[in-house]
């Protein structure tokens, strides 16, 4: 399983140090949470830390967007060196669109669904996303419990995807460690989200490598 370091909880006082930690570690995606206080209760960063980000690493960008209104700012994360661009299910009636505008601006385009969204909210954007991020806690926070129930969605997307020989990968967010990595890659997640369960230790290379072969022995 690929493994995305989230920042969100990391010393924002060292962020340019833990960009490269993780990166030298084996990281294989720097997950970036951008909240703007009105979707989530939260808020964190913007198109400047992809910038910044941008400058010093090589990882892909895979930005998480749990803002309110997607469309509006699609166009300066790209600019600023997004590689992936996740919404969420629940922002738009429109996201069809927003899909495609961000496609078009070259970037991979991702949708996001929360514990509380079923699959079938999103199954009409299956055929065309470049990635699926199932939130495997409610969005807003780093260091909260693995909801386990969420797997059956990700059981159930890399079933469809092999029925209709669609592409997306399968993503996971929120509360992975090394007890809950094993289930999401069983269940068929290609890439597994973790933040506090790496920037709470002073091992982050080989908690990297654990969640990135654990469940495959
Ligand atoms: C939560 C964020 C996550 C968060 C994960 O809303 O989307 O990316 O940083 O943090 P942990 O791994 O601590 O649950
Ligand atoms: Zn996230």
């Amino acid at each position: 399983m690929k493994i995305a370091p989230s920042i969100l909880n990391a010393d924002y006082l060292n962020l340019g140090k833990a960009i490269k930690t993780v990166e030298q570690a084996g990281a294989d995606l720097l997950h970036i949470d951008i909240m703007d206080g009105h979707f989530v209760p939260n808020l964190s960063f913007s198109s400047a830390l992809v910038k910044a980000a941008k400058e010093i690493t090589t990882l892909p960008l895979d930005v998480h967007l749990m803002v309110a209104n997607p469309a509006s700012c699609i166009e300066d994360f790209a600019q600023n060196g997004a590689d992936t661009l996740l919404v969420h299910a629940e922002t738009d009636p429109h996201l069809y669109r927003v899909i495609q505008q961000i496609q078009a601006l070259h970037v991979q385009a991702g949708i996001v669904i929360n514990p509380g969204t079923p699959l079938s909210a999103i199954s009409e954007y299956l055929p065309i996303v470049d990635q699926v991020l199932v939130m495997t806690v409610n969005p807003g926070f780093g260091g909260q419990h693995f909801l386990k129930n969420t797997l059956t969605k990700v059981q159930s997307l890399a079933q469809l995807r092999n029925e209709h020989n669609w592409h997306y990968n399968i993503e996971v967010d929120g509360g992975i460690n090394e007890q809950t990595a094993p289930l999401a890659q069983q269940a068929g997640a290609d890439i597994a989200v973790a933040g506090s369960y790496l920037f709470s230790s002073t091992e982050i290379a080989s908690r990297i490598q654990l969640l990135k072969t654990c469940g495959t022995a």
